[in-house]
């Protein structure tokens, strides 16, 4: 083992100890007395978002396999939040760092990449992220980290303070410790394996629901598990999950079910959930609570109690030109009216009403 091996991990460890653990924040409905929604707060983490804890994971991997070594270039494939984080992690350790994404990633991820000294490399079809990124770590002779293959390894899913766990703690003095559900979304689909596997190892009577935007594979393979193949023709417009191409990293077995959100209501669900907690949010976040939200109203509807949690991955901050301009979603075709007036009755009334 070289001594900046041995140096680089013990730097990542020294910044693992500065950092304190995220927020579950509980969020009052008083038309749901029953249900309990908690709300855990990712965006709080140094980089701003869930993809945090994945980027110390995949660099330690990455280093504990010898694929990083001193002045190793890292290449990443990402739709933003990874690459900002990476970014981050790269020059903790002084390494390189080129993040591959598509052209439309928000502008505040592709100045934060810059801020940490990484470099952005843009490709018009979002289904070529994985081949560019291959081809640039090749020709420089660096590292591809290739987040989609080994989220689901590089996380430490029985234990080690890793997010389901971090979950599970904070509700240890809440009404219902144990939730019924556990809501995310899938982008690599790692955060999801970890989660479900923690829940069968502890033997935890939680069930994992993953909610998927209106483009992404993810939804359709879950219930044709015989067509890993199956393709999209269009990137997810909900930065951060949702994918053209069914991951190697998501893992459907440990999910319990799986809930398709239109993309108008993910923005809508985004902007309630700024009224509900006075905070802005990214869309992914939308399409959480939207899930959460209808799994509330279901178990309001079969006079059932108990706890659900969902994940915020990052703040709204990121979105002020895309998710968050009115004239950004005029643009796009997005119709957010009908999905707000749904929202916000499921909110007041408890019951809920697809529009
Ligand atoms: C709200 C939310 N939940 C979950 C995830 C899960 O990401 P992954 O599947 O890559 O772990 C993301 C990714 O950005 C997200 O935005």
């Amino acid at each position: 083992m070289t001594t900046w091996l041995a140096d680089a991990i013990r730097r990542i460890e020294r910044d693992f100890q500065r950092s304190s653990d995220t927020h579950l924040i509980a969020l009052d409905l008083p038309a749901l007395p029953g249900v309990q929604l908690y709300l855990k707060d990712e965006s709080t983490h140094p980089t701003g978002s869930l993809k945090h804890r994945l980027a110390r994971s995949l660099f330690l991997y990455g280093l504990c396999n010898g694929w990083i070594r001193e002045g190793t270039t890292i290449v990443e494939a990402s739709s933003g939040s990874t690459a900002v984080s990476e970014a981050y992690f790269a020059r903790l350790l002084g390494l390189p760092f080129i993040a591959v994404m598509p052209r439309g990633t928000s502008a505040a991820k592709v100045a934060q990449i810059a801020f940490y000294g990484g470099q952005s490399h843009f490709v018009d079809d979002p289904a070529t992220v994985y081949v560019e990124a291959e081809r640039l770590a090749r020709e420089r002779g660096g590292h591809y980290m290739d987040q989609f293959t080994y989220a689901e390894r590089a996380t430490d899913w029985r234990g080690n303070n890793n997010i389901a766990e971090s979950i599970f703690q904070q509700m240890r003095a809440e009404p219902h410790p144990v939730p019924r559900w556990i809501v995310t979304g899938a982008g690599t689909g790692g955060t999801s394996a970890t989660i479900g596997r923690y829940i069968r190892y502890q033997g935890h009577a939680t069930q994992l629901c993953v909610v998927d935007p209106e483009h992404s594979v993810f939804h359709d393979y879950f219930h044709a598990p015989a067509n890993p193949g199956i393709t999209g023709t269009r990137g997810s417009c909900i930065e951060g999950i949702g994918r053209p191409r069914v991951e190697p990293s998501f893992v459907p077995g440990v999910i319990d079910r799986m809930i398709r959100v239109p993309d108008a209501a993910s923005i809508a669900a985004m902007r309630v959930l700024e009224q509900r907690t006075g905070r802005r949010w990214g869309a992914s976040t939308g399409t959480d609570f939207y899930g959460a939200l209808l799994l509330a109203c279901e178990m309001a509807g079969r006079g059932e109690q108990g706890a659900i949690v969902t994940l915020a991955c990052d703040p709204g901050e990121r979105y002020l030109d895309t998710y968050y301009s009115d004239d950004w979603l005029r643009a796009q075709g997005h119709n957010v009216a009908p999905w707000l007036a749904c929202l916000e009755a499921a909110c007041a009334s408890g019951r809920w009403a697809t529009p």
